[in-house]
């Protein structure tokens, strides 16, 4: 039997991930894709604990447990919780691990994720957490990543917009990490990606550039991955400054390299034109779309030992 080195592991941040892990979610996420149902979460539950919103992140972690024969409990904002009494949440997080087999959190606070690790008995997985980490996007990000180009070592990427606040970001950057993959970061100044993320980079002898020219970058890259700016992390003025500086529209693609393909965690604003959609770049849906069998990937293989 091939050992699961995932067994029983918390998923906090992408830095703690090795590449053989990676290979070995996204060889399970595969196996997910074509076959949607299974027993693998048999009798356990997942407790869904989302002190903020979520659409992607908080429904494909439910429906792959459903898939797989688990059970849900959980929230969608703090409201009725006693934290309105005035509870932390590291005894929120205490009690909550001796309802569940495993913890999957969503909240503002940076480093709630890390908090909640110290408090439960149970593992934890990091839905996202202020502007810190978001891993599972990142995995599945990546994985989408290699299912549109074939592979992932030699590719082109550019990251685009808030790459200072945007968590999808630094998680996915530090997974890029382990692969041989040159990175364009392309931002607002004021934006761009924080040292202690580009120093990372640095010390893995990843070759990346700073841009504030979107043209120009896209006829070099095989992967465009757009974010958001995170309005709900910086003050309105701040945010006026630089909300519409970069806008994809399917006019600017026409020195595209045929094989590009157009990424974006979502949801967008207006990041992406709705014209983009109709053209063969587009990829955001199908990458939202794999949330569910990485998500079942990860579930399943933190809960049993043998590999599904
Ligand atoms: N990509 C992402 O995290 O989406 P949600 O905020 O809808 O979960």
């Amino acid at each position: 039997m091939s050992e699961n080195s995932l067994y029983q592991r918390n998923i906090v941040t992408t830095k703690e991930l090795s590449l053989d892990d990676v290979n070995l979610v996204f060889a399970t996420a595969q196996k997910f894709k074509q076959q949607k149902h299974g027993n693998q979460l048999q009798n356990k539950i997942i407790a869904s604990c989302f002190f903020e919103p979520s659409t992607r992140t908080r429904l494909s972690f439910e429906s792959s447990t459903i898939r797989l024969g688990g059970k849900v409990v959980g929230f969608t904002s703090d409201e009725a919780l006693s934290v309105q009494k005035g509870e932390t949440l590291y005894d929120t997080m205490r009690v909550i691990s001796s309802y569940a087999d495993l913890i999957v959190i969503r909240h503002s606070q940076e480093g709630a994720a890390a908090l909640a690790e110290q408090a439960a008995s149970c593992p934890i997985i990091n839905a996202g957490d202020g502007a810190n980490q978001h891993p599972t996007q990142a995995l599945l990000d990546l994985f989408t990543i290699q299912e549109c180009q074939q592979h992932i070592d030699g590719l082109s990427i550019a990251l685009v917009g808030d790459l200072k606040y945007g968590r999808t970001i630094h998680s996915l950057t530090q997974l890029c990490a382990l692969f041989d993959i040159r990175l364009y970061l392309v931002s607002p100044e004021t934006l761009t990606l924080p040292e202690s993320v580009s120093d990372l980079l640095k010390k893995k002898g990843i070759r990346f550039s700073f841009h504030d020219d979107l043209k120009e970058v896209i006829p070099k890259v095989d992967v465009l991955y757009f974010t958001r700016i995170q309005q709900e992390r910086f003050g309105a003025a701040e945010y006026q400054l630089v909300k519409n500086q970069f806008i994809l529209t399917s006019d600017m693609l026409s020195k595209a390299k045929p094989n590009l393909k157009i990424l974006h965690p979502l949801p967008r604003v207006n990041e992406i034109a709705p014209d983009v959609d109709n053209t063969p770049y587009a990829y955001y849906f199908q990458q939202a779309a794999n949330g569910l069998p990485v998500r079942q990937a990860l579930l399943s293989l933190i809960l049993n030992e043998s590999l599904p």
